[in-house]
């Protein structure tokens, strides 16, 4: 509803826009049009309203509400349906959450801070207010377990494609970390729910460093993080942003379920930074150390070491490029 009206003074650009048609085109009354302009205020909309002129939209809030990002996103299936949160322990929690309770496929949940949000390997991540585009994806792909880290790559390939519109360009450490002069600018989070043989869903939880300054980051983070302000030398419009990010991710996932992911992976290896590096290994499954080239990413999206003992095939774990 308050989206609608959004989509109406938007489109009214300059002009004013009578309460009585908004009323009208939603079949409500004109005091309920009233309550739902007071609604987008607190939300941070200037809207200026004249007896007999009716109501004309001044500014729009830089949030990641659903009126923002929806109104002109061009997706097939990602963010049709989308929850936001002002404030949320994680949005990969509430996604999961969701997608429990039967959310279809390509719902999203954002927050504008997580009070708690996870990373990899049970660390924390930094989600400060309104610096950040911190958001969750709900994903029910016809496919096997066995492919669920896959979608971590396309998911990393797809931020990479968004910055590029920005003109902005930045590597990815394998699996899915992204980085900017060896510092970290996008961590994603994937986890999944299945059932023999194929993924029930997934939730694709990915964080990303906006308009975080240096002081602003932690002392602890300060030489190992980077925000897109930094490398930009400006201020992004998380926004719009948010919105490339949303179409690049479902450009890649049509991509995914129409042809497999062949593009994805020649995609993610045009942008790695690990492949031909030698890099330090801790392998999940047994935490097992140890060091070597990384010298391929095979059809299973898993990272081919050049090792002291032969070949190692990693399919889950952390690298550090030497
Ligand atoms: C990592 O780099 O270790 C992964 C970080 C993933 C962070 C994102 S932010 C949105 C989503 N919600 C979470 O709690 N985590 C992911």
């Amino acid at each position: 509803m308050r989206k609608t009206i959004v989509e109406m003074l938007k489109n009214a650009g300059e002009s004013f826009i009578s309460g009585e048609s908004i009323a009208g085109e939603l079949g409500i009354s004109r005091t309920a049009v009233w309550k739902h302009v007071q609604k987008l205020r607190e939300n941070g909309y200037e809207i200026l309203s004249y007896a007999r002129c009716g109501y004309k939209l001044k500014d729009a809030p830089d949030l990641l509400l659903p009126s923002e990002v929806q109104i002109g996103l061009d997706t097939k299936i990602i963010g049709k349906q989308m929850e936001y949160y002002p404030s949320v322990d994680s949005t990969n929690r509430a996604a999961k959450a969701l997608a429990y309770h039967d959310a279809e496929d390509g719902t999203i949940v954002v927050a504008e801070e997580q009070t708690g949000g996870k990373g990899r390997l049970e660390r924390k991540f930094f989600s400060p207010r309104v610096k950040g585009i911190w958001f969750s994806i709900v994903l029910r792909p016809n496919f096997s377990p066995h492919d669920a880290p896959k979608f971590t790559l396309m998911s990393a390939v797809a931020v990479v494609e968004a910055m590029k519109r920005f003109n902005l360009k930045a590597g990815i450490k394998w699996p899915n970390d992204i980085l900017f002069d060896g510092r970290k600018l996008v961590g994603i989070l994937t986890e999944m729910t299945g059932e023999l043989g194929k993924i029930s869903y997934l939730v694709i939880g990915v964080g990303i460093n906006v308009n975080i300054s240096r002081e602003e980051f932690p002392e602890e983070l300060r030489d190992i993080a980077v925000s897109l302000s930094e490398i930009n030398g400006e201020e992004i419009p998380r926004v719009k942003f948010f919105r490339a990010v949303l179409e690049e991710f479902d450009k890649l996932y049509v991509e995914v379920n129409d042809r497999g992911f062949d593009k994805v992976l020649e995609r993610w290896k045009e942008y790695n930074i690990t492949l031909g590096k030698n890099i330090h290994v801790i392998s999940a499954g047994d935490g097992e150390n140890f060091d070597g080239k990384a010298v391929d990413l095979n059809s299973e999206g898993a990272l081919v070491v050049e090792t002291e003992n032969g070949l190692r095939t990693v399919y889950a774990g952390d690298v550090s490029i030497r």
